[in-house]
């Protein structure tokens, strides 16, 4: 178990977070629709890989999560994505549960799949290159939400994924993610968050977990992207620690939070509050998808030839969020 204990603490100690670039390929052109770039293999490759031989992946990437068409392509260089990634110290994770699909008898809510055949992916994961691995469950917030028919059996889910993950050799992450939509405001997000996430304890722990060998994956507590509450960064901090001190067991080594929707300026500002305050035992690091590759896109999509230029971008956000992680980011580092 120390190995898998190792594993977390190189993904997401010394100021090192996860760049999230496992999204589908659905939600890939989707991004790059947005900017007016044509979704093919080869251009999510090439954007992909652009990122991954930055300069700044050594000192502030522990983990790339990879989606199953990533770790199998070759980058220009000639070397297999995972060994790119490799190079840098960093360590190639995978997404694999297969996707949010409708709840039955509560369609308004998601279940995520993607057990059935589970044990023999990871396995190939593992041979490709990958020590860690993430699946997402996902619920919405609102009075009746989520409801307790989508607590249990998303956080049975996480903990049947997460049992087997640690069986192949490699970290699971645990990501519960409580969407930031609605109009909720940020007390519900605590005490709906605070129930959730407790949920996957109960569950992790009866599927024999060893909470050493994982990561949490939560989302901050924010109120509804909808509501007209506005809450400080010095709340959000208090709010997001206090959740976690009182529902994540000890054992666990550390928290990575996804952005969900927040801007790169935001995620970056209220993680740095985070470890300001942050008197647990808990890493707070990241693992944001959009909150590191916005701005990079977006720079990109101007010419993808311009590699070096959307290096610097990225290299950027990359810094400031490492420096987030150890509560040493100001606005005056921030401003290019
Ligand atoms: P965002 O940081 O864009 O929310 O993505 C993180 C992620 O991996 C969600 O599963």
């Amino acid at each position: 178990m120390s190995e898998l204990n190792n594993i977390a603490l190189k993904i997401i100690g010394n100021g090192k977070g996860i760049l999230a670039a496992d999204e589908s390929t659905g939600t890939m052109t989707k991004r790059l629709n947005n900017v007016k770039i044509e979704s093919n293999a080869q251009n999510r490759l090439l954007f992909r890989e652009t990122l991954f031989s930055s300069a700044n992946m050594k000192d502030c990437i522990g983990g790339v999560i990879l989606y199953d068409e990533t770790i199998k392509q070759t980058s220009a260089s000639g070397k297999k994505v995972p060994e790119l990634i490799s190079n840098s110290s960093t360590v190639p994770g995978i997404k694999v549960d297969t996707g949010a699909k409708t709840l039955s008898n509560s369609p308004e809510e998601k279940i995520t799949e993607g057990l059935d055949g589970l044990r023999e992916r990871l396995k190939e994961y593992y041979n490709l290159g990958a020590r860690f691995a993430k699946w997402r469950g996902v619920y919405i917030i609102s009075e009746k939400y989520p409801s307790k028919l989508s607590m249990h059996s998303n956080a049975h889910a996480l903990a049947r994924y997460a049992a087997l993950v640690q069986e192949s050799g490699m970290v699971p992450i645990v990501e519960p993610e409580l969407l930031m939509e609605g109009n909720h405001n940020y007390e519900d997000c605590y005490k709906k968050t605070s129930e959730v996430i407790k949920k996957c304890y109960d569950q992790l722990e009866l599927h024999k977990v060893e909470l050493k060998g994982t990561i949490l994956k939560p989302n901050m507590i924010l109120p509804g992207s909808d509501s007209d509450e506005k809450i400080d960064t010095l709340k959000i901090a208090e709010m997001t620690i206090k959740c976690l001190e009182e529902s994540v067991p000890s054992e666990v080594p550390g928290i990575a939070f996804l952005s969900g929707g927040q801007t790169e300026k935001e995620a970056t500002k209220n993680l740095n509050e985070i470890n300001v305050k942050n008197k647990t035992n808990f890493i707070m690091s990241f693992s944001y998808g959009r909150a590191l590759q916005q701005s990079a896109l977006k720079f990109w999509s101007k010419d993808i030839k311009n590699i070096q230029g959307t290096q610097e971008v990225f290299n950027h956000r990359a810094k400031m969020c490492s420096l987030a992680s150890r509560g040493e980011w100001s606005e005056e580092v921030d401003k290019i």
